[in-house]
């Protein structure tokens, strides 16, 4: 399907810190790339890559080159480099500065860049964040930003309130926060959205949405991989911080966020923040009720042995096999929050994610109550009550559960009976990466689909107590089989409350 009203951007010099890094390579790149070869970044643009390579710019072009070949066909199809001159045309617009941000003198970059006249100017600190003050003090100081630059911020953005109070505050020194661009990419994926216009877009679902007709709310963010070489950074993050504080809170604000006034940044973001800020707190007690940590040990991921995630991580700091690390670092966590608010009162979402699970599949299921009293009283079964599963990842689409008869002669058999709509068969096209959305995104100034500084401190003012009760309880993550569902305390956690898990992927 043709892409409609494909807007071309104004020309803009994308500044990457940290370009030869793993995201810039995995994604910021490939994301540009394929919005080039659309038609997408306006002639003049160019990318210019900052690291502490030494690379020249043919030899950045090269290991760019490379990662596109390996990259765009995973994300659009083999053809996605087949075009040489598109791919020379993209290779050409990439520069490459090598720079200590720490003690360098920014002059070549400053030099490079010029004066940005009408030229958008985007800063994409794809770097350490202990190294984002320094960028943006530096990037001051070189005269390369005024009040029109954007920034864009990667996570982690801190690993409790006050460090991300302390990035926010370096961060802000220098820009204002209409300048800012906090990525969280789940935002940027097309189901995410999709939940807005499903929402929004529908009268159906708005009288349904509340604590009246829903019984609970379930979202599950299942990986099958391990955290192999990431597992250093991992160890010091784990899946509360990497996943839930970040992503998996974004999911819930949209699905349980009031309409906002305008699809906008300001009025997207004010209901988010009110959802963020209704969040029940997790303390004390309620955090060994409530939560389920876990950690993976080995098992058998796709018919494939795989090791413990202890074992992955002492491979990762001493680069060949040893004694096991001990690590109290979770790579899984199932919880079960609530939005203490008029619409959601008593309305349970359960939350969890994890990594080396059976399934690398996620997904938000809104489960509606059962129907008051079955007229049906020679039918002897119980038929579940309705259920709106949307599928983020992968074969993106929304399956809404309902009863229809069983066909045929023979009484009124009621049977369950799916709605399906699978974005891939409906569509055609092929979904763009959240990189891409998000990158054309801080461009055309949208601001909607980013953070703001308040979402995320209130975003850890609710995970910090959950981590702070761990350590102080000293509530130890459980061992789970890789290929598993995760421990067996998440299915009681929900079992519990006389519900189960959506697995029927
Ligand atoms: C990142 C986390 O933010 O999201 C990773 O740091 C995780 O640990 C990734 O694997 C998942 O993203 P996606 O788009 O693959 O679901």
């Amino acid at each position: 399907m043709p892409h409609h009203h494909l807007p071309v951007m104004g020309p803009a010099d994308i500044v990457v810190f940290g370009g030869t890094g793993d995201l810039a390579m995995r994604k910021l790149l490939p994301a540009l790339y394929l919005r080039d070869r659309d038609g997408q970044l306006g002639t003049d643009t160019r990318v210019v890559a900052v690291s502490r390579s030494g690379l020249d710019v043919a030899g950045y072009r090269d290991k760019v080159d490379s990662e596109l070949r390996r990259t765009a066909p995973r994300w659009a199809g083999p053809d996605a480099c087949d075009d040489g001159a598109v791919v020379d045309r993209f290779l050409a617009r990439l520069h490459h500065v090598t720079l200590d941000v720490a003690d360098d003198d920014w002059s070549q970059l400053a030099e490079l860049l010029g004066p940005a006249d009408d030229r958008t100017r985007v800063l994409y600190l794809a770097s350490a964040p202990q190294l984002f003050g320094r960028i943006c003090v530096g990037s001051a100081e070189a005269g390369i930003i005024d009040e029109r630059t954007r920034v864009v911020l990667e996570k982690p953005l801190g690993h409790d309130l006050a460090s991300a109070q302390a990035i926010n505050d370096e961060v802000g020194s220098v820009f204002a926060e209409e300048q800012i661009y906090r990525i969280d990419h789940y935002l940027g994926k097309e189901t995410v959205q999709n939940l807005l216009v499903l929402r929004f877009a529908n009268s159906l679902f708005e009288p349904l949405w509340n604590a009246g007709q829903i019984d609970h709310v379930q979202i599950t963010v299942s990986e099958s991989i391990g955290v192999g070489n990431r597992a250093d950074y991992y160890d010091g993050s784990g899946a509360l911080r990497d996943m839930v504080q970040n992503h998996l809170l974004q999911l819930l604000c949209l699905v349980a966020m009031e309409p906002p006034a305008r699809i906008d940044g300001e009025g997207v973001r004010n209901e988010k923040l009110k959802v963020l800020q209704s969040l029940a707190p997790l303390d004390g007690a309620d955090v060994v009720r409530d939560t389920v940590r876990g950690q993976y040990v080995e098992g058998l991921v796709d018919g494939t042995a795989v090791p413990s995630y202890a074992t992955e991580l002492a491979e990762s700091r001493a680069g060949t096999p040893r004694e096991r690390d001990h690590s109290d670092t979770e790579t899984f966590v199932a919880l079960r929050a609530e939005v203490a608010n008029w619409r959601w009162a008593g309305v349970p979402f359960y939350l969890r994610t994890g990594k080396r699970l059976g399934t690398h599949a996620s997904e938000i299921v809104v489960q509606f109550k059962p129907v008051p009293h079955s007229i049906f009283s020679g039918f002897d079964g119980e038929f579940p009550a309705n259920r709106l599963v949307i599928r983020l990842q992968p074969d993106e689409g929304v399956r809404l559960h309902l009863t229809a008869k069983e066909p045929g002669p023979g009484g009124i058999r009621p049977i369950p009976a799916p709605l399906d709509l699978s974005f891939a068969r409906t569509f055609g096209d092929r979904l763009p990466d959240a990189y891409e959305r998000l990158l054309m995104d801080v461009l055309r100034g949208n601001p909607t689909l980013f953070m703001r500084r308040d979402e995320i401190e209130a975003a850890w003012t609710w995970a910090e107590p959950v981590l702070r009760s761990w350590e102080r309880t000293g509530q130890r993550p459980r061992p789970y089989a890789a290929g598993s569902t995760g421990p067996a305390a998440a299915t009681a956690l929900i079992e519990r409350d006389g519900r189960s898990w959506h697995e029927d992927y």
